[in-house]
């Protein structure tokens, strides 16, 4: 008995200890940039292999890639477009064949094709589904590949949004992948907003009902730590706004025995940013329903965006240097 006691004190002291996030990274956007259409290299462009590099050097294990639907499937139903998936396709098998690093894919598009919301007469929820079959046949065999089904739905009832990323799920899984899956909410997937209901039924009371063969999903949340965290500005309130935001969705989690992967932070360069962004970052880690953060953002096209973190003649951004330079190499 007594050995075993202290053979459980210590197993438990470990699963403690090592209590830290699953993925840690960054978004790399551009993929996302301009109207559908849009010059490539010009108005969009992928993420480049230096950028993957110095991140890897960063130790991230992963990259969310941000995309725009409309480019990919320039007709709704129809094959994807080989020029630009084989161009979001190159930089998908640099950073997971030839870095290792897992790629978060995003179709960045508001729960919108064309500006028409899924669930539309015009986007009816099959062609979402289809959509999302086309993409998981191509990378169900890659294991580093994560599945983000969409970026922030918002300004729909939350029902809709639900049945919208069930499609998704349903197409990803006819397909028979198996990896993870990040299902988003409604009001721009905020985790800070996940229980409210000014936007319709609360996420936490409708995205609960999403279903999944394999089990393999986790809500997808975004926080930014500006005063009303739109990610709009560079002050942050207090240094512990980023906790304090997520206490709600982290008790609905636990208590639903759910996970969730904040795919979206970002954060000024400034000390109280700064002091908040290690808080949030420890909060993270301490607390495992969340198993992965990607930083908004980087990128080769922010210019002097003021949470761009692409590195400047090599050098690291203030954000790098003051908050995340210590936590993206914490991960399993
Ligand atoms: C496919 O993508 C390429 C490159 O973006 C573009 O030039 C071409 O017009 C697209 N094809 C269709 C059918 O939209
Ligand atoms: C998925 O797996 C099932 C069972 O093995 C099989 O019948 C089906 O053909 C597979 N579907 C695809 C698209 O590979």
């Amino acid at each position: 008995m007594r050995v075993l006691s202290l053979l459980l004190a210590v197993v438990t002291f470990t699963s403690s200890a090592t209590a830290i996030v699953r993925w840690a990274g960054v978004n790399e956007a551009g993929g996302d940039f301009g109207s559908k259409g849009g010059v490539y290299g010009t108005d969009y462009t992928y993420p480049t292999k230096s950028s993957v590099n110095y991140f890897a050097s960063k130790k991230v294990n992963v990259i969310r890639v941000p995309f725009l639907w409309e480019r990919l499937q320039p007709n709704l139903n129809q094959a994807l477009n080989a020029t630009e998936f084989g161009r979001l396709n190159a930089i998908v098998n640099y950073a997971t064949k030839t870095k290792g690093i897992y790629v978060l894919l995003d179709p960045h598009n508001y729960a919108r094709y064309n500006g028409q919301l899924i669930g539309s007469s015009a986007v009816p929820y099959n062609s979402f589904k289809k959509f999302w079959r086309l993409l998981a046949t191509k990378y169900k065999s890659n294991g580093k590949i994560i599945f983000g089904l969409m970026n922030e739905p918002n300004t729909m009832p939350t029902e809709q949004v639900l049945t919208a990323m069930q499609a998704g799920v349903d197409g990803i899984r006819s397909t028979n992948a198996t990896q993870l899956i990040l299902v988003p909410g409604n009001a721009w997937t905020g985790a800070h907003s996940w229980t409210q209901s000014w936007y319709g039924t609360s996420n936490a009371q409708v995205m609960l009902n999403i279903k999944d063969p394999h089990n393999n999903y986790a809500y997808d949340m975004h926080q930014y730590l500006d005063s009303d965290y739109s990610g709009t500005s560079s002050s942050c309130n207090s240094p512990t706004v980023g906790s304090d935001q997520l206490a709600t969705a982290t008790a609905w989690l636990k208590t639903n025995k759910k996970r969730a992967f904040l795919s979206e932070f970002g954060f000024g360069a400034n000390p109280t940013c700064y002091a908040a962004a290690n808080n949030l970052l420890a909060y993270l880690n301490a607390n495992h329903v969340w198993i992965g953060y990607t930083y908004w953002a980087s990128g080769p096209m922010w210019g002097n965006y003021i949470y761009s973190v692409e590195p400047k003649q090599g050098g690291d951004a203030p954000q790098m240097t003051h908050a995340l330079n210590k936590w993206l190499r914490k991960h399993k």
